[in-house]
């Protein structure tokens, strides 16, 4: 393991650099402009899996995004690890929000800045160096099998069929994921839990035509306002989600639980000072990392409708539109609460108007072990390379595709995240510190190597 390690601080240059180019390539899920970038990124990762060692290595094409396929079979009688990451990344915009442009990567203050430096190329690719850093010294103590896809951020949905036909060659014992965050450079942690996810747009119908603010107004429903009042009724005073049934799978935590979660750092005035907020806001009862982590959400991501260009345009408008995510817990299921949203959007709806709800991608929650081998191997490699035992946390954020490996493959997760909160990812600069991927690409190699120890006994 010394010379993995003394390998990793020698090659320490090249593999920025190469984070680096791949972090140049532009490959944005969401928007088809950038459809051959987004396969240019796969043919990055493809090339870079063979130069570190791996076999059959492959970009399976999709109906979508293409999907990276690579394996290390070193011995069938030693585990087998399936390494799962994301090269697609977030759209850069407001690009006039960025300091330095999203896909000509810098390093500022150890930082590397540029769109997917932390979500999910420099926490994916770490895996692919530590892989090389195992091959160049002998070292893989597992087999490994890559699968790094292109669309985790429009919703994975060619990754269950994926799954489904690839079954056999998929065969492993865990899946290894850098997709999270982790408490703070002094405070590793691992995530334990992520939040499922319900995504739907919606769309208020009034008049049939836009129609003069003069001439209408004061006599029609006017469906922003409508679709405002709709919105304010789903939370109450309390700020608790108001549609029927919404809580009822909700599974509360017990009061030992919540004491044992209030015990990793947190500090409020450093949260509100951070995002240049006066007050935190949120559902009565609970602080904000529960509100965050073990509390379903019911949050507006966009909300549009008439006139919004220059200058005005006195209109009452015809339509107005909504896209709204709700995070849910174990054990909500996603289809069940787009459900039950969708009825009651239908039903508080008032005559004067026609609504019709629109359901976009899901996810389940997930809650992983901590009793496993698994989970104790990467608590031992974290707690040799920082020096500290790391917390198990629950995080708020999403990767739909944890709960299809299990219910397809029937394996568990260890969700071993390197980012932090403050990584911007999905925002303007993002980035991700030096410190972060190289402690990275030094824990991984020990987590292989406590793995293949531990599942020995
Ligand atoms: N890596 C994130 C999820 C994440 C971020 C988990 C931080 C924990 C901490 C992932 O790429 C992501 O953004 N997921 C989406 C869901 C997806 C269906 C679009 C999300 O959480 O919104
Ligand atoms: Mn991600
Ligand atoms: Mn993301």
């Amino acid at each position: 393991m010394e010379q993995v390690q003394e390998y990793i601080s020698k090659n320490q240059s090249r593999f920025i650099d190469e984070l680096i180019d791949l972090l140049k390539i532009p490959s944005v899920s969401a928007d088809s402009k950038f459809k051959d970038d987004v396969k240019g990124a796969a043919e990055f990762i493809k090339a870079k899996l063979i130069e570190a060692g791996a076999d059959n290595v492959e970009v399976c094409p999709t109906p979508g995004h293409p999907i990276v396929y690579g394996e290390k079979i070193v011995d069938p009688a030693l585990p087998t690890v399936l390494v799962y990451g994301h090269y697609d990344v977030q759209p850069a915009d407001p690009l006039e929000l960025w300091t330095s442009p999203p896909f000509e990567p810098v390093i500022k203050d150890d930082k590397i800045y540029a769109r997917g430096a932390c979500d999910d190329k420099g926490q994916m690719y770490m895996h692919v160096k530590a892989f090389e850093s195992m091959m160049k010294n002998n070292s893989l103590a597992c087999n490994i099998k890559f699968l790094i896809e292109g669309e985790e951020e429009v919703g994975s949905a060619n990754l269950a069929d994926f799954i489904k036909d690839n079954k056999e060659r998929l065969k492993g014992d865990v899946i290894l994921i850098s997709d999270t965050s982790m408490l703070a450079n002094e405070t590793p942690s691992i995530t334990v839990g992520l939040r499922g996810l319900s995504y739907v747009q919606v769309e208020v119908v009034g008049p049939d035509r836009d129609l003069h603010s003069g001439v209408y107004g004061g006599a029609v429903a006017n469906p922003i306002q409508v679709l405002c009042e709709m919105i304010t009724s789903m939370k109450d005073e309390n700020d608790h989600i108001t549609i029927p049934g919404f809580y009822d799978d909700v599974i509360e935590i017990s009061d030992v639980e919540r004491k044992e979660m209030a015990k990793a750092p947190f500090d409020l005035e450093h949260f509100k000072k951070d995002l240049q907020i006066g007050d935190v806001r949120g559902e009565k009862g609970f602080s904000t990392p529960e509100r965050t982590s073990i509390r379903p959400t019911f949050e507006l991501n966009g909300i549009w409708g008439g006139y919004t260009g220059e200058g005005s345009k006195t209109v009452l408008p015809s339509k107005a539109y909504a896209k709204i995510s709700m995070r849910l817990v174990p054990n909500q299921n996603s289809h069940k609460i787009t459900d039950l949203f969708a009825a009651h959007f239908k039903k508080i709806a008032p005559s004067s108007v026609k609504v019709s709800v629109t359901p976009h991608h899901g996810g389940e929650p997930v809650v992983t072990p901590t009793d496993s081998i698994a989970y104790q191997a990467a608590s031992k490699a974290m707690e040799e390379t920082f020096g500290k035992k790391p917390i198990p946390t629950r995080e708020g954020g999403s990767i739909p595709i944890v709960a299809l490996f299990e219910q397809i493959l029937g394996l568990k997760s260890v969700l071993l995240g390197f980012g932090l909160n403050s990584d911007n990812i999905h925002s303007p600069n993002e980035h991700y510190g030096v410190f972060n991927y190289m402690k990275g690409i030094q824990t991984i190699p020990m987590f292989f190597k406590y793995y293949a120890e531990m599942s020995k006994k």
